[in-house]
Formats: structure tokens, C-alpha cells, sequence
């Protein structure tokens, strides 16, 4: 059986998030077997890595960097502006009120410059704006700190910031539920507004958090399509495949009571797979990474979410390390 990353040698990198324990033992040695591109999970966020003002907490994001390097792994960022895990401090003064406008953007670019500066040449891929566009409602723009205080240009500047301290990196524009119609059109809107102002930006991450019943084949080969018709590259930024039906959760707003991995769960799961990287190799001309959010069931941050201490089984690999059912559709094509 060829390994992952030998499977897609000739399709694009796959990639892992990981964090900082994920990096000894037999963790270790399925990054290093499987994939040849890791996203720090947590540690590069706002909130991780610029904790108070004037104090940035370099070590795990080091570590996870170095353990790249050594390896031969290319790495995405991940990310410079969101509107979660970003700490209070950055959006207050010393007296705590709110900060104004331009003190917020000299705090981004200060913020940016550090980061993105640090790893210069050592990101090829940055997520640049991660989430800013919201599920529901009406608006384009998601009501973040970020959008009230600065408004809508915060977008473009986090991005000319990042360009002016990063040149060669790729910079991409990063969301979730981007195969739901209504979503898909904002973010579409956004994209479009962003490439007609000469934004630097080469591309879209659809973090691809799916399951089992979503999305549909002909649901992602439009939002492929569509992004790419703006001359845009797509990368899979966070992919897992629930065993649960999200869609169906938040039609009912209570949890399946299900806990138990049936083999209909994981055959299904497979058959998932296999259609979503039957898509991605199609695409291939577009579709420049594909990353796994979690090295395997035996930790995933879906074990807490959307329902707490509801154990999940999203990956390719189970709670042994082991290749599951999914795998096999996915290296051999
Ligand atoms: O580090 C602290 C630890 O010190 C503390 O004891 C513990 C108690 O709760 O919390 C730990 O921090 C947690 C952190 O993960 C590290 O494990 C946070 O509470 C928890 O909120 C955080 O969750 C992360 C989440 O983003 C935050 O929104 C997940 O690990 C991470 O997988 C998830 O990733 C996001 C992407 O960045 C963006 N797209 C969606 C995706 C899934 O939510």
C-alpha cells in the first residue's frame, strides 16, 4: 500500500494539524510516514501566540516548525486575524476601552509583521482571514471586533500586511460550510470584492469540517468551480468526516444519543471519502492541499464538539494508528 503522501505525489501535498504533542512517539511516525504538509492546529492563533501586548510565546509553533524542517515537510499557517482566540487585550486600551480604528490596524500589522515575519520563508501557505463571514442573517461581514471597529477594510489590510512581510507565501481567505448555497454566495461576494481591489490573495481554504451525510459531489464541485472561476487556488484546510449527521443536529437542536462506531458508520464514512478525494484529484489543476484536521481517532477536536465528551471517529486512521476502511479508498485510485 503506498503511504499518503506517496499516493497524491503527483496531485498535491496532504497535510495534518498537530500540536506540539503530537510530535514524539508513534504520532511522530505517522506524520513523518503519511504527510508532507502540517498546520500548527492551535499554537500560531492571536490568542496562543501574542498573549499580552507586548509579549509573544514563540516555543510550541518553534517546535512544530523546526520538527517540519527536519523532516522535509512543508507547513500552512494558520492564522494571522480571526475573530476567536484572539485575546481582550488586543481590542482595549490600559484602562479598558475599546480601542480606536487606527490603533487596532497598527495593532494587526504589528501583530502581522512579528508572525508572519518570524517564519518568513518558512510558511508556504497562509490563512490569512479565517471566518469572516457569518451563517446566518443577512450580512456579508461576520460582526467580529475586528469588522465593528475597523469595518469591512480590515479584510484587505491583514492581507497587504501579511504580503509586505511574507512576499512568497500564499495567502488564502479560510471558512467553513462553504457548500451552503447562501454561504457559498457571500463568501463569493467577498472574494470577488477582494480580487477587483488588486488584494493579494491566491486563494480559498474550505476547512472541509464535513460528515457522512455532507456535503453532496455536485455541493462541492460548485464551490470548487465557483472559487476557482475568480483565479483563485482551493486548498482543504481542516478536513474531517464526522460519523454523525451535523445537518440533521441543528435541524432537530439536540444531539444523536449514538456513541457506538457501527460498521455501517464506517462504510459509510469510506464511501465519503472516496468521493471527496475522487473530487479533489478531478480538480487537481486548482485543488493545491488537502489537510486533515488531527492525526488520528484517538484524539479529535470533534470528541467535544458540537457535543461534549461525545466521542467522534473522523480520520483515516483509528484509535491505534491504524489505516481504517476510508484509507484504502483513498490511496488506491
Ligand atoms: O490550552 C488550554 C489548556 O491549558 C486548558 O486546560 C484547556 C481547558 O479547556 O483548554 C486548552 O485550550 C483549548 C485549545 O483548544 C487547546 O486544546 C481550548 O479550550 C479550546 O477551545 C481549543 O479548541 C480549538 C478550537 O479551534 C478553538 O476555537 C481546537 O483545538 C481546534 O481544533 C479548533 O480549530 C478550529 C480552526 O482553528 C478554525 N476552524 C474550525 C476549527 C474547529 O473548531
Amino acid at each position: 500500500e503506498p503511504t499518503l503522501k506517496e499516493a497524491y505525489k503527483n496531485f498535491f501535498p496532504i497535510g495534518v494539524a498537530v500540536a506540539p504533542r503530537n510530535l514524539t512517539g508513534p504520532e511522530a511516525d505517522l506524520i513523518i510516514r503519511q504527510f508532507n504538509s502540517i498546520t500548527p492546529e492551535n499554537s500560531m492563533k492571536m490568542g496562543p501566540i501574542h498573549p499580552e501586548e507586548n509579549r509573544y510565546a514563540w516555543t510550541d509553533t518553534d517546535a512544530i516548525v523546526a520538527f517540519a524542517q527536519k523532516n522535509g515537510i512543508k507547513v500552512r499557517g494558520h492564522n494571522l486575524c480571526w475573530h476567536n482566540q484572539t485575546p481582550r487585550w488586543f481590542f482595549t486600551d490600559a484602562a479598558g476601552k475599546q480601542v480606536t480604528k487606527d490603533v487596532l490596524l497598527k495593532r494587526l500589522k504589528d501583530h502581522i509583521d512579528a508572525v508572519a515575519g518570524r517564519y518568513k520563508g518558512k510558511i508556504y501557505a497562509w490563512d490569512v482571514v479565517n471566518e469572516a463571514v457569518p451563517d446566518t442573517g443577512n450580512q456579508l461581514y461576520r460582526k467580529s471586533k475586528f469588522y465593528e471597529i475597523i469595518g469591512e477594510d480590515y479584510i484587505e489590510k491583514a492581507f497587504e500586511y501579511a504580503h509586505a512581510a511574507d512576499p512568497v507565501a500564499q495567502l488564502y481567505y479560510n471558512d467553513y460550510n462553504t457548500e451552503n448555497k447562501v454561504k457559498r454566495d457571500r463568501i463569493y461576494q467577498l472574494l470577488k470584492k477582494l480580487k477587483a481591489k488588486g488584494v493579494p490573495i491566491h486563494g480559498v481554504g474550505l476547512q472541509g469540517h464535513w460528515s457522512i451525510y455532507e456535503p453532496t459531489a455536485p455541493e462541492l464541485e460548485e464551490s470548487i468551480s465557483r472559487f476557482a472561476s475568480l483565479g483563485l487556488k482551493i486548498q482543504i484546510t481542516e478536513l474531517d468526516v464526522s460519523v454523525y449527521p451535523k445537518e440533521h443536529e441543528r435541524r432537530e437542536k439536540k444531539p444523536t444519543d449514538k456513541s457506538e462506531y457501527t460498521a455501517d458508520m464506517n462504510d459509510r464514512q469510506a464511501a465519503h471519502y472516496k468521493m471527496l478525494f475522487d473530487m479533489f484529484r478531478k480538480h487537481k489543476d486548482v485543488v493545491t492541499n488537502v489537510t486533515f484536521w488531527n492525526v488520528s481517532d484517538k484524539s479529535t477536536w470533534l470528541d467535544n464538539f458540537p457535543v461534549p465528551d461525545r466521542k467522534d471517529y473522523p480520520l483515516l486512521f483509528d484509535q491505534n494508528y491504524q489505516p481504517k476502511k476510508a484509507y484504502y479508498g483513498v490511496v488506491r485510485f
